[in-house]
């Protein structure tokens, strides 16, 4: 068959799955590897987006979603459950109903943005607001699935990071090698960890001569790597890594110090500035949290640290549909107004400035 078939059946040979594996997928994962010139011309390098928005629920959640939920239905579990700011349940919802079993959620209250919480509820999940961060969701998530008939599916269970690993498979494939540098944005640095695996698994199958140095990406107002120490109240308009306290932080230090890698924070306004430069001169749209990756790109570039003609890849982890309001605000933080016209050719002419 001509379809893509998700990435279990696609890596099944990198995976721990068998002929008797109960795949439940969506079809994630085959992505898009955009080549990206305006970004080139801004930093000299080569450099190209994993457009993990392409993902059936428009983030790279899928991947691991999709190892994460077969699992769970492998060990005969009814109900999966998940802490989240918003794609990971997204992501569990789809695919446990998908599977014919249940989905609970725990999200910030009031902290997830609006696309994001309707998937949640449009698949059917048990959606649960907690009064407290995303770190207060973890901690009662993994606390219930600990004493209760639950399966957890955040990326402390191993099965996500798995799944996860399979996109640095496809840029290999794609790019003929590993790139020199990897632009990600970190949360609980489970992704961060996932691509590190992947490429380390690369490199020992023969598939690519290096690893590239994985550079991660926290918001400013939510730091905890680049700082050292947990974040009590983590703040961002990135609300997809609003998390003072990762749970894959060990990990994420062990994997920046096999790749010779980074970790670097950015504030509000540059991440704003990197979703505008991403959609309105690259073509590609992408939630505040993804876009990090530009804004990384740019940093370092300025600050010197990327050589010119370096093969660059950024993943870009979630659509901007599912968090639009920013794009709706213009460069000058005002909300954009367009203009409203008549029924009328010679006036709309004017309007876009066009003569005859
Ligand atoms: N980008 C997006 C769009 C995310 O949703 C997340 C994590 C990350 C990056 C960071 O990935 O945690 O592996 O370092 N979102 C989780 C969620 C926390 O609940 O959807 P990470």
């Amino acid at each position: 068959s001509r379809q893509w078939r998700g990435v279990i059946r696609e890596y099944a040979d990198r995976l721990d799955v068998t002929d008797a594996t109960p795949v439940v997928t969506l079809g994630e994962g085959g992505t898009p590897l955009i080549p990206a010139p305006a970004l080139n011309r801004r930093t000299g390098a080569d450099v190209w987006v994993k457009f993990e928005g392409m993902n059936p629920t428009g983030s790279f959640k899928d991947r691991g979603m999709t190892m994460a939920v077969t699992k769970a239905v492998e060990h005969g579990a009814k109900v999966v459950i998940c802490a989240s700011t918003g794609n990971t349940s997204a992501s569990a919802a789809a695919y446990a109903t998908h599977a014919g079993i249940g989905a609970a959620v725990l999200v910030p209250e009031g902290k997830i943005a609006m696309g994001k919480l309707s998937q949640a509820i449009a698949h059917n999940a048990q959606l649960i607001q907690v009064q407290g961060n995303f770190d207060d969701c973890l901690d009662l998530a993994r606390e219930l699935a600990a004493n209760y008939p639950v399966h957890l599916v955040n990326s402390v269970n191993n099965d996500r990071i798995e799944g996860q690993k399979t996109a640095a498979f496809e840029v290999v494939e794609v790019l003929g090698d590993a790139p020199d540098l990897h632009f990600i944005p970190v949360g609980n640095a489970g992704n961060y960890t996932a691509y590190t695996r992947g490429y380390r698994e690369d490199l020992a199958a023969g598939n690519s001569t290096r690893m590239p140095r994985m550079l991660g990406f926290q918001a400013a107002g939510s730091a905890p790597i680049v700082r050292g120490e947990p974040v009590k109240d983590p703040d961002t308009i990135a609300s997809a890594i609003r998390i003072g306290n990762p749970a894959s932080w060990q990990l994420a230090l062990e994997a920046r110090d096999e790749t010779d890698g980074y970790f670097g924070a950015i504030d509000d306004q540059k991440i704003l500035e990197a979703q505008r430069i991403l959609s309105a001169e690259v073509g590609v749209f992408v939630e505040p949290a993804s876009a990090i990756s530009v804004a990384g790109l740019l940093e370092r570039a300025e600050a010197g640290a990327v050589p010119k003609g370096s093969r660059v890849v950024l993943t870009v982890t979630g659509h901007g549909l599912k968090d639009p309001q920013w794009a709706l605000r213009g460069a000058d933080g005002a909300d954009v107004q367009p203009t409203v016209v008549p029924v009328d050719t010679a006036q709309v002419a004017a309007v876009l400035g066009l003569t005859s």
